[in-house]
């Protein structure tokens, strides 16, 4: 008997597939059809898909050509499949000519004639509607923001608003916006905003936003106080509106794998979790600004707090700040936050360096994230007993703001206004510890 395989997403099935599955079948006498897991295909940036895996798995054994249909979930499966089913060919269309040549050493590979004219990408061009986005702010960030939404279906930026209007125009030649110096101009001609403007105007921006009918991505610090967070997303749920804090790391593909990891008590129970994150600054910018909110505390508090908050949850009992302070803004914070059953501490500098990495302890092991852990690609598992550590290696593509867009759009097309990746409750409770930091309650100054 001829055994045969072949892998894709097969999302929204199409006649490009059925072909493809067809000539799969006569190279041989039994057909394994692997079809790619959801957080495979997010882990390798395939953000889009529109169909999950069930519904994928489904439509492949509709068509009637597979004998057998397997998932597959991580880099390197397909050596390990094609010994474990004793495969004869491997198959697959001829978009991927070359790719798959190193499999020769496990079969024979066959490129098979691909279906011109057809694509599942085309399928959801076509299906899916654009958003028109503005950005607020011109920065360092909204510049990195623009090219990262190209590869998220159904985002388009269109505008920027900058009240000085030499940045707002240098920025919209940039990128090829439009660009506004008045609020009211620029939000008619669009349905959602991303707000990267200096901290201490997140609010007012959000808040009108909202009030003129349109959906919110705001950048880290979403606002600076809890009551403050606590009514912005009371207006947008009363508005039936996405609001978002684009917490970065909240929606990467191995920081929620890692969460999950650490729900399901592989390291037992978690009692301790550290995280830093120190990126040194030089004047004249922003972060050493006290009139822009400048600081440690409010610069980098949103990220490392996430992480704690993630797997501790929101009910802390204590929180204690420690900080250095130069020319009125702190440039090294430590906080420790204490919890029940549980202690964790954020240390955090941008005029002290530290190793920037993630430290979570639990009774039978510990997760350690190697610096830049904010930016994860990579984390371990660790045990007494190192034989049974285990390595997690995941994409962490461009400048890892397309998953914090996928998710923005995703919950606009849904009419979802939660996400469990960040949900808002904890969104305000992290605004409610810098908030206290601000208001230097259990402060010491070092
Ligand atoms: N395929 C094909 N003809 C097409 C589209 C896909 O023969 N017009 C083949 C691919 O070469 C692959 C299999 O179908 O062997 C599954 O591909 P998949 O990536 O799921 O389909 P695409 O339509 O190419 O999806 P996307 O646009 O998301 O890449």
């Amino acid at each position: 008997m001829i055994k045969v395989i072949t892998y894709g997403t097969y999302d929204l099935l199409h006649q490009g597939h059925i072909n493809l599955l067809r000539r799969a079948k006569e190279l041989g006498d039994y057909l394994i059809v692997g079809v790619t897991s959801d957080s495979y295909d997010q882990g390798r940036g395939k953000l889009n898909t529109r169909n999950n895996v069930l519904e994928r798995v489904e439509a492949v054994k509709a068509t009637g050509y597979a004998d057998e249909v397997i998932i597959e979930d991580y880099v390197g499966q397909k050596i390990d499949d094609i010994q474990k089913y004793e495969v004869d060919i491997f198959a697959i269309g001829s978009d991927w000519v070359g790719k798959f040549d190193y499999l020769n050493e496990y079969c024979k590979v066959v490129y098979l004639p691909r279906t011109e004219g057809i694509s599942s990408t085309q399928l959801r061009a076509e299906t899916q509607q654009t958003y028109r986005l503005g950005v607020i702010g011109s920065g360092r960030i909204a510049r990195r923001f623009v090219p990262e939404t190209k590869v998220v279906n159904g985002a388009e930026v269109v505008s920027v608003l900058n009240p000085d209007s030499a940045a707002a125009e240098a920025f919209a030649r940039e990128f090829g916006l439009q660009a506004f110096t008045a609020f009211d101009d620029f939000i008619e001609g669009v349905d959602a905003v991303y707000i990267a403007s200096p901290h201490p105007t997140h609010y007012a921006y959000a808040k009108r936003a909202l009030e003129a009918g349109k959906h919110v991505l705001c950048e880290i610090p979403l606002v600076l106080s809890g009551a403050e967070a606590r009514e912005l997303y009371d207006l947008a749920e009363r508005k039936k509106l996405v609001l978002l804090e684009a917490s970065k790391t909240a929606f990467c593909p191995a920081f929620n794998h890692l969460v999950t990891l650490v729900k399901s008590g592989v390291i037992g129970d978690v009692v301790d979790v550290k995280a830093s994150l120190s990126k040194m600054v030089a004047p004249p910018t922003r972060e050493l600004d006290p009139a822009q909110a400048g600081g440690a505390m409010n610069e980098h508090a949103p990220l490392t707090l996430l992480a704690i908050i993630k797997i501790l949850g929101r009910d802390y009992t204590h929180v204690d700040f420690y900080s250095k302070v130069e020319n009125g803004v702190d440039i090294y914070t430590k906080a420790v936050i204490s919890y029940p059953h549980a202690t964790s501490s954020i240390t955090l500098g941008i005029g002290v360096k530290t190793e920037g990495n993630l430290v979570i302890s639990g009774t039978k092991g510990y997760i350690y994230v190697p610096a830049p852990w904010w930016l994860t690609d990579f984390f371990e598992v660790r045990f007494e007993d190192q034989a049974k550590n285990k390595k997690f290696f995941y994409s962490y593509d461009g400048e890892g703001l397309r998953y914090e867009i996928q998710e923005f759009i995703a919950m606009i097309i849904s009419g979802r206004r939660s996400s469990y990746k960040l949900r808002r409750r904890e969104s305000v409770t992290i605004a409610e510890i810098i908030d206290k930091f601000n208001n230097k309650e259990n402060y010491t100054e070092l």
